[in-house]
């Protein structure tokens, strides 16, 4: 038997923007999912028969990466995020399931945390119709702070490369790591609105409006800036700095459409306690983020305003084998 836990994440800044070649900042939070595997005489998923094509992340990374032929397997598995939330909850099912198995197949090998974050990317991919970014998985396989860029950012230490196939054309990506200071008294706290955020119907709906509105690129211009002068502010440990770029990040991601009045109500209703606050991921539902000095009382908010907290702090770390 085999247990691996990999985290989800929160976009700091640059969702959206990142489609167009501009810098993400991303961190792995507490919170992510666990999957164990253990040989067993049938297939099942969380003991009901398991259906490849129902889970498509799970059976590529079974057939397809590890063109696994053993015996078949009992597979379970436990989420602590928000489903369809922005929370890279898939990107971590894929890489706790590629982690596991690989542990399974290949005991004696470690765990290498960049061919994870490949196979995670490659089940996104796949699952996606070819159109992913390696943000997510990166960032949860990787865990800490993670920056994503069509261009390598000054000031973070390159890990690796990574081109798709996309519908669209070939993509690449440079996967950077950025160091982050000493947080002892900082949090994140998300706020689920309890509405799916869908990332297709949001990434297409933004290149809709650019090609109506070409004046648009301005904001994703914008949000690219921001990005890294709030970049620069975390890893000063300027947090009051950090909160202000996430407050002009999510301007600009009002101005291209993707926030909704129930994000709305969530950033409003943590605003007197957070040092910044702005949605997070691709919006038009799923969560916002909340960065503070005062996670309960940021908790309490966004209950009273109808949403669902998790509290955590920036940047635990990446997938793993958990003892048995
Ligand atoms: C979704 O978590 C982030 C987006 O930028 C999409 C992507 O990076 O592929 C909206």
């Amino acid at each position: 038997m085999v247990t691996a836990f990999a985290p989800g994440k929160c976009i700091l800044f640059g969702e959206h923007a990142v489609v167009y070649g501009q810098p993400a900042v991303a961190v792995s939070i507490d919170a992510g999912v666990e999957v164990t595997i253990s040989e067993s005489n049938k297939w099942s998923l969380e003991g009901m028969p398991f259906e490849p094509s129902r889970h498509p992340h799970i059976s590529h990374i079974i057939n397809d990466i590890f063109q696994y032929s053993g015996s078949p397997l009992e597979i379970d598995v436990k989420s602590g995020l928000f489903s369809a939330a922005g929370l890279g909850s898939s990107a971590a099912l894929s890489n706790s399931m590629g982690a596991a198995l690989h542990h399974l197949t290949k005991p004696e090998e470690p765990l290498d945390l960049i061919s994870l974050a490949r196979i995670g990317h490659s089940a996104e991919a796949n699952a996606q119709k070819g159109r992913a970014s390696p943000t997510d998985t990166a960032t949860s396989a990787l865990g800490g702070c993670v920056v994503v860029s069509g261009e390598r950012v000054e000031g973070t230490e390159h890990i690796f490369d990574s081109t798709l196939e996309t519908p669209e054309g070939s993509r690449s990506w440079s996967i950077c790591r950025a160091a982050l200071p000493e947080l002892e008294d900082i949090w994140i706290v998300l706020g689920f609105t309890g509405i799916g955020s869908p990332t297709g119907k949001m990434v297409a709906g933004v290149s809709e409006l650019i090609e109506r509105e070409p004046q648009r690129m301005d904001d994703i211009r914008a949000i690219g800036e921001i990005t890294s002068s709030g970049l620069e502010s975390l890893s000063e440990g300027n947090m009051e700095g950090v909160g202000l770029a996430m407050n002009s990040c999510h301007e600009r991601l009002r101005n291209i459409g993707v926030s909704c009045p129930e994000i709305e109500g969530l950033i409003s209703a943590v605003q007197n306690h957070s040092l910044g606050a702005k949605l997070t991921g691709a919006g038009g539902g799923g969560c916002m983020v909340s960065l503070t000095r005062h996670p309960r009382r940021v908790a309490e908010c966004i209950e009273i305003a109808g949403g669902k907290p998790l509290i955590s702090k920036l940047g635990s770390g990446g997938a793993r084998i958990l003892p048995q």
